[in-house]
């Protein structure tokens, strides 16, 4: 199938156009960057330069490579969108806005959106449930929260009335050997990344958070998964998929398994820590589980026993990464 990704060179990119690649698929890749160093593992595929805010680029470069399926990945985070919240709103609004007229206008048959738990927000009425569902009142506190519900609510919206094949899923933080981006869940990257070339981390976050978490294998997985999914099966466009939900020390000492010496102190950001007390603690996903079989491999002792021997490349590799 010829596949189009935009946002190819952030964290989901990185991983996803490689999977996308060993399974036969012909992967056309854009992003406002050239393609990054460490996407080296994933030279698969052409790179094209796209600024998703730009309509008539957008329907151009859809009309030059008549992708049959796209995976819009396209976004600015939570913590980025809050310092900047005009370029989440042109990135996460706008863009999502051009790439489904891009789709319409140009026959594309499916579009994987990439939604998240920062949808989710503290209801007046009170605390989310734990676990949060898949349909609770939405109040995100970002600028980044509402573009995803907007853009859920799009999908949903060319789905029903343009024939455009909308799904996707609802991401925890996702953890994987790459450069996040400006995320409120990149604290628990960081621990892995800290302990391993600094033997700790001192955590932007209360060390009793708890947030929805996912490693990057499972997440990749899951929107492949979902993009092949049969739509018959399908009961709406957007799920919720878990995977496990430790607090911030259960990390470390998910880390202190391997690394023993790793220190661990914690300073909460006030800012990132308001957004990260705005989220759900766990998510219910049996919507997922139920319609397209989803279900996750990986808990947090089996990324951390993964994913430590990769950090350990990433940085021998000359990853600049700040963790602050
Ligand atoms: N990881 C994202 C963030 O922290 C949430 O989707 O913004």
């Amino acid at each position: 199938m010829k596949i189009l990704l935009t946002g190819a060179g952030g964290q989901i990119g990185h991983d996803l156009i490689g999977a996308l690649a060993a399974r036969g698929h012909e992967v056309v890749s854009t992003d406002l960057a050239p393609r990054p160093p460490s996407h080296a593992h994933a030279q698969a595929g052409k790179w094209r330069r796209l600024d998703v805010t730009d309509a008539g680029a957008t329907l151009a470069v859809f009309e030059e490579h008549k992708p049959e399926c796209v995976f819009h990945l396209a976004a600015i985070l939570s913590a980025s969108g809050e310092k900047n919240p005009k370029l989440a709103y042109d990135v996460n609004q706008t863009g999502t806005w051009n790439v489904l007229e891009a789709c319409r206008q140009t026959g594309v048959s499916r579009l994987v959106f990439t939604s998240s738990i920062a949808v989710f927000g503290p209801p007046p009425s009170g605390p989310l449930p734990d676990p949060t569902p898949d349909d609770v009142a939405l109040h995100p506190t970002t600028m980044y929260g509402v573009t995803k519900v907007a853009g859920e609510l799009l999908c949903a919206y060319y789905t029903q009335k343009h024939g455009v094949d909308c799904r996707g899923v609802r991401f925890p933080g996702l953890i994987s050997a790459a450069m996040p981006g400006g995320g409120s869940s990149d604290y628990a990257l960081f621990m892995y990344v800290d302990a391993v070339r600094k033997g700790g981390y001192d955590a932007f976050a209360r060390s009793d958070t708890r947030i929805p978490l996912m490693y990057m294998p499972d997440g990749v997985r899951a929107l492949l998964e979902v993009a092949m999914a049969d739509r018959a099966k399908l009961t709406r466009s957007i799920y919720n998929i878990a995977a496990f939900s430790p607090r911030a020390d259960e990390i470390a000492a998910s880390v202190q398994r391997v690394i023993p010496d790793a220190k661990f102190t914690y300073s909460p950001d006030p800012r990132r820590q308001a957004i990260l007390d705005s989220w759900p603690k766990s998510l219910d996903d049996s919507a997922a589980r139920n319609d397209w079989g989803w279900a996750h491999k990986y808990d947090l002792d089996g990324m951390t026993d993964d994913l430590i021997p990769r950090v350990r490349r990433m940085l021998e590799l000359g990853a600049v990464l700040s963790t602050h």
